[in-house]
C-alpha cells in the first residue's frame, strides 16, 4: 500500500514540481551534473564505497524507486537526495564536509525538477568492452619487462597501441607504470591517446607520478595534467605525497597542473604543503626551487617521523590499568 501510495505521489507530483523550477534554464547532466557528483558525492557513493547502499556512478542505482525514492524525477523537494543537501531533517546532511555552495544545490535541484535525465553513454553500466587481444599482448610484454616482445608485437601490429585490454587499461597505462620511457615514446608515436580513462578514471600519467621522464613524454603528448579519477586524487596530489617525485611536481605545475585542486576526502596537510609551498613561486629560478624543495622535503621528513612515532604508539597495547586490577 505504501509502495503504491508512493508511485501515486510521483505519478501526480511532476507537473507541480516542474511550474516550480520552470525559472531555471534546462541543466545538462553530463557537463553541470556529473562533475558535481563526480567531485563530491563518488567517493562515498561509487564504485569503492556505498554510504547507506546509495551510489551515484550507476543511473539505475541513483534512481532506483520505491516508497520514498532518493532521486524522485521531477520532484526535488520530494527527493532525499536534495533534502540531504539543504539540512539535517533527514539525517546527516550531505556532503558530510560541508554544504555545498547554493548554486551548485539550485543545479541539482533543477536537474532533479526537469526529470532527472541521465544519458545512456554515462549510464555507468554499458557491457564492459571486450579485450583487446593485441592490447593484452603489449600489456604482457610490458608487465613481464620483456622488450623484444614488446617491440616485436607493436610492429606486428600497431593498433593494439590504440585499444584497451582489461577495466580499461591501456598498453600506455602498463609503460608508464612497468616500461621504459621508450615504450612510452613508441606507444606514443604508434597513436595511444595519453587520456583515455580506465575504470575508476585514473589515466597513464598517474601511473608514471614516479618517472619524471616519462611524465615529460605524456605532457607532451597532450595527457591532460588536471585529469580527476573518481577519488579525486589528480596527479598533483598523488605527486606531491610522495618522496623523490618534486621534478615531477615542478613539470605538471608547468604545464597547467592545478595546485588547489585536493581530492574529494582524503586531503592530507602534507599533500598541500608540497603543492602550496611550490605554486607560490611557479617561476623561480632552478636554485631557489632546489631550496624550496629541500625545505618541503625537511618538513615531511619531519611530518613522516611524527607520523611513524603516532602508529608506533597506536599499535602498542593499551597499559593494563593497576586500578583496574586491583578492583578485579
Ligand atoms: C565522506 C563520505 C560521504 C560523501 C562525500 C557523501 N556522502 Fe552521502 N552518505 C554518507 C553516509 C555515511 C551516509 C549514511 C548516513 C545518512 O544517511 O545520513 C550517506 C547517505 C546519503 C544519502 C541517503 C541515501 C539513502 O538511501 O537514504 C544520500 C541521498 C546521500 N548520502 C547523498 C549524497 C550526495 C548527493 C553527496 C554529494 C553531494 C554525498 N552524499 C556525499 C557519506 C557521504
Amino acid at each position: 500500500m505504501k509502495a503504491v501510495l508512493g508511485s501515486l505521489l510521483v505519478v501526480l507530483m511532476p507537473g507541480f514540481a516542474s511550474a516550480q523550477g520552470a525559472t531555471t534554464g534546462k541543466v545538462d547532466f553530463r557537463t553541470a551534473v556529473q562533475p558535481l557528483l563526480k567531485e563530491h558525492c563518488i567517493s562515498c557513493h561509487g564504485p569503492t564505497q556505498q554510504m547507506n547502499g546509495f551510489r551515484l556512478d550507476k543511473r539505475s542505482a541513483a534512481l532506483r524507486g520505491g516508497s520514498f525514492p532518493v532521486i524522485a524525477p521531477f520532484n526535488g523537494d520530494g527527493s532525499r537526495f536534495y533534502l540531504k543537501l539543504v539540512g539535517n531533517q533527514f539525517g546527516q546532511q550531505m556532503p558530510p564536509a560541508g554544504k555545498l555552495p547554493d548554486s551548485d544545490i539550485q543545479i541539482l535541484k533543477a536537474w532533479i525538477d526537469q526529470g532527472a535525465e541521465w544519458p545512456d553513454d554515462l549510464a555507468g553500466e554499458g557491457a564492459p568492452k571486450a579485450p583487446d587481444p593485441g592490447a593484452m599482448r603489449l600489456m604482457a610484454a610490458l608487465r613481464s619487462g620483456d622488450g623484444a616482445a614488446f617491440t616485436r608485437e607493436l610492429v606486428a601490429n600497431p593498433a593494439g597501441a590504440k585499444a584497451s585490454g582489461a577495466a580499461g587499461s591501456t598498453p600506455l597505462m602498463y609503460a608508464a607504470l612497468y616500461g621504459t620511457a621508450d615504450a612510452v615514446r613508441q606507444l606514443v608515436a604508434a597513436g595511444a591517446d595519453p587520456n583515455v580513462a580506465g575504470d575508476g578514471g585514473t589515466t597513464a600519467l598517474m601511473m608514471a607520478i614516479h618517472d619524471v621522464e616519462k611524465i615529460r613524454l605524456l605532457l607532451e603528448a597532450g595527457a591532460n595534467p588536471n585529469a580527476r579519477p573518481d577519488d579525486g586524487r589528480t596527479p598533483l596530489t598523488v605527486a606531491a605525497s610522495q618522496f623523490g617525485t618534486s621534478a615531477v611536481v615542478k613539470l605538471l605545475l608547468d604545464k597547467g597542473a592545478n595546485a588547489a585542486a585536493v581530492t574529494a576526502s582524503r586531503t592530507t596537510a602534507l599533500r598541500l604543503a608540497a603543492g602550496v609551498v611550490i605554486l607560490a613561486w611557479p617561476d623561480l629560478g632552478l636554485a631557489t626551487v632546489a631550496v624550496i624543495i629541500g625545505i618541503v622535503l625537511i618538513v615531511r621528513g619531519v611530518l613522516f617521523i611524527v607520523a611513524g612515532w603516532q602508529l608506533r604508539t597506536l599499535d602498542r597495547a593499551p597499559e593494563p590499568d593497576p586500578g583496574a586490577r586491583a578492583v578485579a
